[in-house]
């Protein structure tokens, strides 16, 4: 049986009236370029999408993961996209493309990848979400939740094929190296939780079925490992498939229901919620955001995509929005200090360790006291006692 990959690869090439949302020629070429690559055989079937200002190209094809003309055919409509989006000026055109030639895979070139590989099921449910203005470690609690939390997901407790739990692997994503570790629930919960809660180290790469069924993928790409600065957040994407033995899309989507605080918004520098949204509303404005993420609904059918339907376009997530909207409200009003703000290690990659160096040589060994006439009073009136 030919097994079918959907890879989704993504870069914000430039957006409109500053990081907002990606402009519409941009779609369009993007749409012109993939189309190519079925022509060519390369793909099968794509569809292109956006999540606020990061370009989204979702592509079905036989030829596995990591594949070189795969990636080619991404890094190119990136490549002719920047071009565009520099003649016609809109905001930081060509941002995410770091590398200078392409050298044969995405990884380690500024674009983020999530890809996984599967024979078909006689049904293939798949949903494909999209971040803007967070990191990749913001699918890590509602991917929790999916896969090892029963009040969630009711069939890790009432189906049989779910009630022997999942295999998570997990990613160091500050290891300069590949760093991987794989943790099996409901046995290694604890130790799992322990790592997932650091949410800006350890990063869900992919989750199976314990029979080894991939169930869930991520992209784990850091920007800022990459160019070694700041150059926006990472934007992830995450690809979860669906039913006959796995959780159902209603329990995929209820994870995202809280809705969490993830790191990200103005400047990458902010603790905020992740708002799950439709893509009308896929454009992040208030203080740059709130973040937000996009899902999109297909069934793969013999390679190719059916659909999509924009799942979060619903009402049944209005009070998780306006949940969200409150938090952000209430979590604004605390301007620049912490936890809003993100700390001082999270910062390193942002451009506060240059303010923070202006002030480096001015600390002294002693309290400081200021010259002024109620110093001199305070002194002469001591020197008198
Ligand atoms: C976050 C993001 C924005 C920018 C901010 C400043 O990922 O992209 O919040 O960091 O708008 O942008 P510049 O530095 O381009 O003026
Ligand atoms: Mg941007
Ligand atoms: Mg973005």
């Amino acid at each position: 049986m030919v097994e079918t990959t959907i890879s989704v690869i993504k870069a914000d090439i430039g957006s409109l009236a500053g990081h907002v949302i990606v402009p519409d020629f941009l779609l369009e070429l993007a749409r012109k370029s993939l189309k190519e690559g079925v022509e060519k055989k390369i793909i099968n079937d794509f569809h292109v999408s956006h999540a606020g200002d990061d370009l989204e190209l979702i592509m079905t094809h036989n030829k596995g993961e990591g594949n070189p003309e795969v990636h080619r055919l991404a890094w190119d409509t990136f490549i002719k996209g920047t071009e565009l989006a520099r003649k016609n000026k809109i905001y930081a055109a060509g941002q995410d493309m770091l590398a200078d030639t392409f050298s044969g895979n995405v990884k380690g070139m500024g674009p983020g990848s999530a890809e996984m590989t599967f024979e078909e099921r006689p049904s293939e449910p798949v949903v494909v979400f999209m971040a803007d203005k967070t990191e990749p470690g913001a699918y890590n609690l509602p991917l929790y939740k999916i896969y090892a939390d029963p009040f969630n997901t009711a069939g890790l407790v009432i189906d049989p094929n779910l009630h022997d739990g999942f295999i998570f692997v997990i990613q160091d994503v500050i290891k300069q190296v590949p760093c991987f570790i794989s943790m099996k629930t409901p046995e290694e919960s604890y130790d799992l939780l322990a790592l997932l809660g650091s949410t800006g180290r350890y990063t869900i790469k992919k989750v199976y079925r314990r029979d080894g069924m991939v169930t869930a993928s991520v992209s784990t790409d850091k920007l800022h490992a990459i160019a070694g600065k700041y150059v926006g957040k990472d934007d992830p994407v995450a690809i979860v498939r669906a039913h006959s033995g796995l959780p159902a899309m209603g329990e995929v989507l209820e994870a995202f229901t809280l809705p969490h605080l993830v790191a990200g918004w103005m400047r990458g520098s902010h603790t905020g919620p992740l708002l799950p949204v439709g893509l009308k509303d896929s454009r992040c404005t208030r203080f740059d955001g709130p973040p937000r993420v996009v899902a999109l609904g297909f069934q793969v059918s013999n390679g190719m995509l059916v659909g999509p339907v924009d799942l979060f376009d619903d009402v049944a997530f209005d009070i998780s929005r306006q949940r969200g909207m409150k938090v952000a409200d209430y979590l604004r009003r605390q301007g620049p200090f912490q936890p809003h703000r993100l700390s001082e290690e999270e910062m390193e990659y942002t451009t506060l360790p240059k303010v923070m160096a202006r002030c480096e040589n001015r600390f002294v060994n002693e309290e400081i006291v200021p010259k002024g006439k109620e110093t001199e009073k305070k002194k002469k009136s001591s020197s008198v006692e």
